[in-house]
C-alpha cells in the first residue's frame, strides 16, 4: 500500500483550483463535513493524495537546501503551573524562505501543522503549500507535533509512553498550543508581526487547523481542514459511523462484492471450527505465518478493506481492486476462495500473506492508539 503511487488525474488539478474557495468557506464546512478517515493511523498516504501539488516534483523539494530545519525550545505544559509544567523539550519545524515577500509586505505565511507522524513524511508528501507559495509570496513553515518524530520529550516513544506523567503531555490541546508559540516566535524573528497566518492540514491535522482557528483567531486568520472529519466522535455521530461507510463504499461499487464479504466472516467461524480448520484457513489464505485464531484472519480482512475505502482514491480505487478479484474470480469459486482473489488483487501475487501486515509498532501507531484512547475517554466521561 505504502509503495503504491498514485499520478496526478485531471480530477485533482480541479480539486485545487477549488481549494482558496474552500478556505473562505471552512465555518460551512465544518458543519457538512462527515468524513470518517478515522480508524486507521497510517494517514500519510492520504494526505499524500489530498494534500499534493500535482506539478511539483516532491522527492526534489523534499531534498531541495530551500528547507531549513531549526528547533524550539518548547514548553511542556502549556495550561498548568507545577514544578514540572516548565520542563522543555527541542520542538522541530522547517521553513522554506523560497517564495516570500517578506514581512514589510505584508506577505503571508502558510503554516503546515503537523499530525500523527514524523513531519519527514509529511513535507516529502505535502505539496500543497509549496504550488501555492509563489502565488501568494508565502513563507512555508511546518511544524512538527509533539511526541512525534524529532519532537519526542524525553527521547524516544517508548520512554516517553512509558511514564505516566510525561505521557500525561501528549494531548492535541497541548500541540496547538505549540503551534500558536511557535508562530509567534517565528513572526517575532522575521519582524514579521503584519502577516497574516493561514493554518493547513489533512485528516487529523486538519482537525488541529480547525481547533487552531477557533481557539487562537488572533493567531490564524485561516484554516484549511482537507479531509477531516471534524466532528467524528462518539455520540456525536453514530457508533458505527466509521464502519456504515466502508460498508456503503463497498455496496456502491458492486452488490455481490459486498453480499459475498457480508457471507465471508461465518464461513471463517465455520471453517475455523472444523478439525484442522485453522491449518485449512492458513492454506487457503496463504498465511505467511500459521493462524491461531479465526479472529486474526478477520480483523486483517476488516483493516484491509477499510483502508482500501478510507484511501479510495485514483487512480487505483483499491474498493474496486478488491471487488474486481472477488466478483472476477472464475465460476464455482467458494465464498472464501472469492475474498482470497479480493486479498490477491489488491495486495498482488505474493508468495505469502502477513496477517500481522497492520500490527507492527511504529510511532504512529503507538502514539494515535493512545491520542484515540483520549478522545475516547474524554467523550464518555
Ligand atoms: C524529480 O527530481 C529528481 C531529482 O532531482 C530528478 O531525477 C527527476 O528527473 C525529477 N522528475 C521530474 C518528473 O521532473
Ligand atoms: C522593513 O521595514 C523596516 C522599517 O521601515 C526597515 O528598517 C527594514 O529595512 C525593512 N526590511 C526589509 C527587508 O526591507
Ligand atoms: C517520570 O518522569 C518524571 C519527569 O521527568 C520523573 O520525575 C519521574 O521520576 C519519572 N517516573 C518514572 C517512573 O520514571
Ligand atoms: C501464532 O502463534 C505462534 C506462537 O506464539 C507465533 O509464532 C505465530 O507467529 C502466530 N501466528 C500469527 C499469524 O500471528
Ligand atoms: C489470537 O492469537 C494471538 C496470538 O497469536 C493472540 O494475541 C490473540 O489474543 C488471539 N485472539 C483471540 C481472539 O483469541
Ligand atoms: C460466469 O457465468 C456467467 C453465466 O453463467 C457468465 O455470464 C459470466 O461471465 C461467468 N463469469 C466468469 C468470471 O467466468
Ligand atoms: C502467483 O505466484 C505463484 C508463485 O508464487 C505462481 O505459481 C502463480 O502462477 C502466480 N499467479 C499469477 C496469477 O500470477
Amino acid at each position: 500500500m505504502e509503495a503504491r503511487k498514485s499520478t496526478p488525474s485531471k480530477s485533482y488539478k480541479l480539486f485545487y483550483q477549488v481549494y482558496p474557495l474552500l478556505l473562505l468557506l471552512l465555518p460551512l464546512i465544518l458543519k457538512s463535513v462527515s468524513a470518517v478517515p478515522y480508524k486507521i493511523p497510517r494517514l500519510t498516504p492520504h494526505i499524500r493524495t489530498i494534500l499534493r501539488n500535482p506539478d511539483s516534483n516532491l522527492s526534489s523539494s523534499f531534498l531541495s537546501k530551500d528547507f531549513k530545519t531549526y528547533f524550539y525550545t518548547q514548553i511542556l505544559d502549556h495550561f498548568n503551573y507545577g514544578p514540572q509544567s516548565y520542563a522543555t523539550f527541542k520542538q522541530r519545524y522547517i521553513i522554506n524562505f523560497k517564495y516570500w515577500g517578506g514581512g514589510n509586505s505584508s506577505s503571508p505565511i502558510f503554516a503546515y501543522l503537523g499530525a500523527e507522524a514524523p513531519l519527514d513524511e509529511d513535507l516529502q508528501s505535502v505539496g500543497y503549500l509549496t504550488a501555492n507559495a509563489p502565488h501568494f509570496k508565502a513563507l512555508q513553515v511546518y511544524i512538527e507535533h509533539r511526541y512525534y518524530g524529532k519532537s519526542i520529550p524525553f527521547g524516544s516513544m517508548e520512554e516517553a509512553m512509558k511514564n505516566e506523567s510525561i505521557r500525561g503531555y501528549f494531548n492535541s490541546a497541548q500541540a496547538i498550543a505549540d503551534y500558536a508559540e511557535v508562530l509567534l516566535h517565528i513572526k517575532e524573528k522575521l519582524s514579521a508581526q503584519d502577516s497574516p497566518i493561514i493554518v493547513i492540514g489533512g485528516s487529523y491535522g486538519g482537525m488541529l487547523a480547525s481547533w487552531f482557528r477557533l481557539k487562537y483567531p488572533h493567531i490564524a486568520i485561516g484554516a484549511l481542514a482537507s479531509s477531516t472529519p471534524v466532528l467524528y466522535f462518539d455520540d456525536i455521530t453514530p457508533q458505527n459511523g466509521y464502519y456504515s461507510k466502508v460498508t456503503k463504499d463497498f455496496e456502491e461499487v458492486s452488490k455481490s462484492c459486498y453480499k459475498t464479504i457480508r457471507k465471508s466472516w461465518s464461513e471463517i467461524d465455520k471453517d475455523a471450527s472444523k478439525p484442522n480448520g485453522l491449518s485449512i484457513l492458513s492454506e487457503k489464505f496463504k498465511t505467511c505465518r500459521h493462524l491461531n485464531n479465526s479472529t486474526q484472519l478477520k480483523d486483517y480482512l476488516d483493516t484491509m478493506y477499510s483502508e482500501a475505502a478510507q484511501y479510495n482514491e485514483p487512480p487505483d480505487y483499491p474498493v474496486t481492486m478488491i471487488c474486481s478479484g472477488i466478483d472476477g474470480a472464475p465460476n464455482g469459486t467458494d465464498i472464501l476462495g472469492r475474498i482470497f482473489a479480493g486479498v490477491v488483487a489488491y495486495k498482488m501475487n505474493m508468495s505469502c500473506y502477513d496477517t500481522n501486515e497492520y500490527n507492527y509498532p511504529s510511532e504512529t501507531s503507538v502514539g494515535w492508539k493512545w491520542q484515540v484512547s483520549l478522545f475516547s475517554h474524554n467523550n464518555s466521561s
